[in-house]
């Protein structure tokens, strides 16, 4: 293994610069070169990449976003694009490749991957936490945390006004946001795109509370339920009690990443490094109950994470 490329694609997330960083060092201690192609897939098709070096990713352990920049690009979904990358990868003479990023990256990695002798190894890093099987992905414990310090500021006043809050917060597919943001912001509802949406009993669940005194609630919604103004309307017209609907947005994307985001970040940077010195590649890294994993590409690409429906339970008890 003499020189590998790295690659951040898809949605950015707190971390990714941990990533490269650890990549990067990890590759210098042993005498491995590396490039980092830029804005994503498409830095790969059109051959538009830098030198990294140890000093080059210096001062961006702490940073948010990627310094190798993302992008959803098409071309890359298309044969001419995915032939185009292949090629790339051949002309700069690499070894490995890693590739950073959520479950449409993977599914990248794992497409490329059938077109190409270069190893290539995929590391999990998206706020959606959608990657299997992995429990976690670079950047989720961050966007979780900067959810919560939000709601926790909107429940002064769901409280001082008396008021439902309706919290929309990311997560177009999955709902692993959702549900862990809500559990521990203590929301009295909360909805994923996984469950059916039930207008009637999210209406019967606020009247509920209305009756036994509580007189506040917040509801987690998942962007991808879709419902956030009818909700809100329909609980005004059917309950009686104020309604405001904030929608948190990308402030859940960026941000310095906590200590776990740049924990993952090193030991999955680590564990890729080891498969690629192995002469190892078509992998997924995860972390499975506190253990580093190594998944082919294509289990990775072929199973959906199941979302724990129990804590949606849990949450709906402690909030009794
Ligand atoms: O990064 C994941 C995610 O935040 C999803 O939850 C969301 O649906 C999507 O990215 C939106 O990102 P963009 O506007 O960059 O396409």
């Amino acid at each position: 293994m003499k020189k590998i490329g790295i690659v951040t694609s898809g949605g950015d997330a707190p971390g990714m610069n941990a990533a490269i960083r650890a990549l990067v060092r990890l590759s210098a201690w042993n005498n491995i070169e590396t490039i980092g192609f830029l804005r994503g897939w498409e830095g790969i098709i059109k051959n538009n990449f830098i030198n990294l070096d140890a000093r080059a990713v210096s001062g961006i352990l702490h940073l948010g976003g990627t310094i190798l920049k993302t992008t959803r690009c098409l071309e890359f979904k298309t044969k001419e694009g995915l032939e185009k990358a292949a090629e790339n990868l051949r002309s700069n003479n690499l070894d490995g490749l890693v590739v950073i990023g959520g479950d449409g990256s993977i599914r990248g990695a794992y497409e490329l991957s059938r077109l190409t002798d270069v190893k290539i190894v995929a590391l999990p890093a998206s706020i959606d936490n959608d990657v299997y099987p992995s429990d976690e992905t670079i950047g989720f414990d961050t966007a979780v945390n900067s959810a919560l310090t939000e709601i926790n500021k909107i429940r002064d006043t769901a409280i001082s006004h008396e008021r439902t809050f309706i919290v929309e917060v990311m997560g177009r597919k999955r709902g692993f946001l959702a549900v862990e943001v809500g559990l521990t912001a203590g929301a009295e509802v909360i909805l994923v795109p996984e469950v059916e949406y039930d207008e009637d009993a999210v209406v019967e669940a606020i009247r509920k509370n209305a009756r036994k005194g509580k007189n506040s609630s917040i509801i987690v919604i998942a962007e991808g339920v879709g419902k956030t103004t009818s909700l809100a309307e329909a609980i005004e017209k059917n309950v009686g009690v104020e309604v405001r609907v904030s929608v948190l947005g990308y402030v859940q994307r960026g941000g310095s990443p906590t200590a776990r985001s740049r924990y993952l970040a090193s030991i999955f940077a680590a564990k890729a490094i080891e498969l690629l010195l192995d002469g190892k590649g078509g992998a997924t890294i995860g972390i499975q109950k506190g253990q580093v994993t190594s998944t082919s590409l294509d289990e990775s690409c072929r199973n959906e994470k199941p979302l724990n429906l129990e804590l949606l339970r849990l949450a709906e008890k402690l909030a009794v």
